[in-house]
């Protein structure tokens, strides 16, 4: 039999390389979105911990913002953009008329010679990405990938939508992953069920829809079960990890997995979303970019419209 991959030499593992963070320059507090909906800074707060969150100015759009964050994890990882060979961009908020956003922000970042794809799995995309990247570096088929998660929230929710309104923040979070002598980006544990897509879904005018409680007692139940299989999956358990970082989806449901998984004191549990809000496929990188002196296995879980959900445990870089 014919050997078709006889110049594709594989690596034995992958890691993350660098991480960055995008955060837009305006900074809104809950007063001015609690006004529109009946709502109230007190509630904001009580409910789901959020005290602020960025909103993409007009010259702040999606490709920007992630070729931003792109750059920037390039630049920690000392990779010049012409050694890129992939670039994957989780979203769920590209509105713009290309089909695809990855090829902009390549080109953006002048990764010219570089594959690029987008990669939609709502706010699981970005572990799913991750689970991408590390396949495609493992195989052979990419060196180093950029690895954006990117959200301009602003351009699908309705501002009036009791819901939504004040859960969610634009941005843009990047990994860089590249080729390591082990495996530092562990095996997912990942799925969907499409039969419950109806609870968080677009509209007609392409606004995010979502019944909350629904989705809250779906994450709460599902959550905890895919993060103690994605620790069995690395063979460590939650007193080896470093910290937990999951989709900055709700301070309650981030507080109710914690304590559903055990984590002792010396775990650093991300709460990026006080400060910046729900980001969609943007908060697991933009959260890990905020733990800037935390070393170790941290494990990551991303979950949301689909249903969809992913998780890996991953060494910090
Ligand atoms: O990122 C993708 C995945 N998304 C998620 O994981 C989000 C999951 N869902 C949630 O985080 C929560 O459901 C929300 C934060 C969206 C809403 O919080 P909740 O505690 O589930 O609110 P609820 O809809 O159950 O409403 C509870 C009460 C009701 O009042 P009564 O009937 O108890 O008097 C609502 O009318 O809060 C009221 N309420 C509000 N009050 C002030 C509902 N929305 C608001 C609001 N402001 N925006």
């Amino acid at each position: 039999m014919v050997n078709l991959s006889a110049s594709r030499t594989g690596h034995l593992g992958s890691r993350i390389v660098s991480v960055a963070s995008y955060r837009p320059r305006t900074e809104v507090g809950n007063e001015p979105i609690a006004a529109l909906i009946d709502s109230s800074d007190e509630w904001i707060r009580r409910r789901c911990g959020i005290e602020s969150r960025r909103r993409a100015a007009p010259d702040e759009d999606l490709v920007t913002m992630a070729a931003a964050a792109g750059s920037k994890a390039l630049a920690g990882a000392g990779i010049d953009p012409h050694e890129v060979s992939a670039v994957l961009v989780a979203t769920m908020s590209h509105r713009g008329r290309a089909t695809t956003v990855a090829p902009l922000v390549a080109d953006a970042m002048g990764a010219t010679a570089a594959a690029a794809m987008d990669l939609g799995a709502a706010c699981a995309g970005f572990p799913y990405a991750l689970a991408t990247a590390d396949a495609l570096v493992r195989s052979g088929a990419a060196g180093y990938v950029v690895l954006v998660g990117a959200e301009r929230m602003t351009d699908i929710i309705d501002e009036r939508d009791r819901s939504t309104a004040f859960l969610f923040g634009d941005g843009a979070g990047a990994v860089v992953v590249g080729p390591a002598p082990t495996c530092e980006i562990g095996p997912v544990v990942w799925g969907a069920d499409g039969s419950r897509s109806e609870v968080l879904r677009y509209d007609e005018a392409g606004i995010l829809r979502m019944a909350g409680p629904e989705v809250f007692r779906w994450a709460t139940s599902v959550v905890p079960d895919v993060a103690r299989r994605a620790l069995d999956a690395a063979g460590i358990s939650a007193s080896d990890l470093a910290a937990f970082i999951p989709h900055q989806a709700n301070l309650r449901i981030t507080t109710a997995t914690a304590n559903a998984l055990g984590l002792g004191p010396h775990v650093r549990v991300a709460t990026d979303i006080v400060t910046n809000g729900n980001t969609g496929a943007a908060s697991i990188p933009q959260a890990m970019a905020a733990l800037p002196d935390t070393t170790g296995p941290a494990l990551l879980v991303g979950f949301g419209a689909g249903l969809s959900y992913a998780a890996q445990v991953v060494t910090l870089p």
